[in-house]
């Protein structure tokens, strides 16, 4: 397995592209389900999770080709040959859960795996099928699948949601588009990708409104046709990148970026002292001079501090002046990071879902272990500004959410470096 060996010191100046986002391409993609006419996907990430998505898909009939060196994915859904979403391929990502709604709504059946993905605590489906299951879905759990009908179509109801999940407004959103009469979800999700994916239905004919807000209403069509969509920018890449020059030293502007994507945690960079401005191309981040403060933290739904975002915050906050407190309310075990920093030399208490980090003036280099996605990219970070060499090893889990990091980052002067592993 690759290891990336990075040496901390070196500040940084340039400018790094932002992709489009992976968590809306991975819900973008399923809609090709819902039509037999071809959509098109423009500013498209290049990561393996767009692959593993591919293949689920082609799994099932449909035709993915990548264009422009990935940046362009045409999908086609006209002959589809199964409705059966495997384990073999579902238990690499959580995220082929997104094939049950629409497969549901256009061919009234499903049989989709449970998922798998990140370590990152339980993550049921309940919240989905309890939606699918008000549109008249009947869903049953047997030998780790769902086995889903809809005999006659999915009917449009009121759909409230015990919990804002994002995947479960998704699943239902899609879902509803096909169904027959007005879907009415309540506490939906509302994050950017809900946003871009509303777009994007709409773009292909359906009838949305709400998005955004917490109320989404579906009027339900016969048919959806043909469209070409542009993804939204990846702010959970954005707000990682933003954070490199604080932690490194130096200044980076993110191409792309948008303060709407990202306002919470900029606020968060605000109060530790950091400057965040917007330019016509972009963000621009610079760090201070000294040390940064510390802030406290605690992750929500959007517009809320992002999940996401979270373990390279903490990556950041280990070399603050100050002790800060980050709580994690989303997922019950999304601290694995917090070990690893520590034989950087960081000092860190976790109790439950409460991290206290105590800033240290520097961390010190150390081969360290990367458990998830956005754990691996916290270990990089923290090793921009370490002591000598620090060894991310185990980082396919980075690959799965990061285009050309390595490339990225050395571009604007960071030490790092890819070793394939044996
Ligand atoms: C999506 C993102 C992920 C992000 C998360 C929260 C994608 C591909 N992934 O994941 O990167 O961290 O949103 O912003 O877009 N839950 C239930 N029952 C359900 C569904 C969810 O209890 O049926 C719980 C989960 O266990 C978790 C919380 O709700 O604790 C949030 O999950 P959800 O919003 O559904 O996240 P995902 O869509 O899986």
């Amino acid at each position: 397995m690759d290891s990336i060996i990075v040496t901390g010191g070196a500040p940084l100046s340039g400018k790094i592209a932002i992709a489009g986002a992976k968590n809306a391409a991975l819900t973008l993609m399923p809609c090709t389900l819902l039509s037999d006419e071809p959509l098109t996907l423009t500013n498209a990430p290049r990561l393996s999770d767009m692959r593993t998505m591919s293949q689920l898909l082609q799994s099932l009939g449909a035709e993915v080709t990548s264009m422009q060196d990935g940046k362009v994915v045409v999908l086609s859904s006209h002959g589809l040959t199964s409705t059966h979403a495997d384990y073999e391929i579902v238990r690499k990502m959580r995220a082929s859960n997104l094939v049950l709604g629409p497969l549901l709504a256009r061919f009234h059946e499903a049989e989709v795996s449970l998922p798998g993905g990140c370590a990152i605590g339980a993550r049921p489906m309940d919240i989905h099928i309890t939606a699918l299951e008000a549109m008249g879905a009947e869903i049953d759990l047997r030998d780790g699948y769902l086995y889903a009908k809809a005999p006659g179509g999915l009917k449009g109801a009121k759909v409230p949601l015990r919990f804002a999940s994002v995947g479960a407004t998704e699943n239902t959103l899609m879902a509803a588009t096909l169904a027959k009469g007005t879907t009415v979800i309540e506490n939906a999700a509302r994050e950017p990708e809900i946003v871009d994916l509303a777009k994007c239905l709409r773009a292909m004919g359906a009838q949305i409104e709400g998005e955004g807000t917490s109320t989404i209403i579906v009027q339900g069509v016969d048919r959806l046709h043909a469209a070409t969509h542009r993804v939204v920018t990846d702010r959970i890449e954005l707000g990682t990148y933003m954070l490199a020059p604080v932690i490194a030293g130096g200044e980076v502007e993110c191409l792309g970026g948008k303060m709407e994507l990202v306002s919470a945690f900029a606020e968060k960079l605000d109060a530790c002292g950091v400057a965040v401005t917007e330019t016509p191309d972009g963000l621009h981040v610079k760090n201070r001079n000294g040390r940064h403060a510390a802030v406290d933290v605690t992750t929500e739904p959007f517009p809320g501090f992002p999940t996401d975002l979270q373990a390279q915050m903490m990556a950041m906050l280990c070399t603050a002046e100050g002790t800060s407190v980050l709580e994690e309310k989303i997922f019950e075990n999304r601290f694995m990071h917090a070990p690893e920093l520590m034989r950087m030399g960081a000092e860190i208490e976790v109790h439950g879902g409460t991290a206290t980090v105590r800033g240290v003036e520097r961390l010190k280099g150390a081969p360290v272990m990367a458990t998830d996605l956005r754990a691996s990219v916290s270990l990089i970070l923290a090793g921009l500004a370490a002591e000598g060499e620090t060894r991310v090893n185990r980082v396919y889990h980075l690959d799965r959410g990061y285009e050309q990091v390595e490339q990225k980052l050395s571009a604007v002067g960071a030490r790092i470096e890819r070793v394939q592993g044996e």
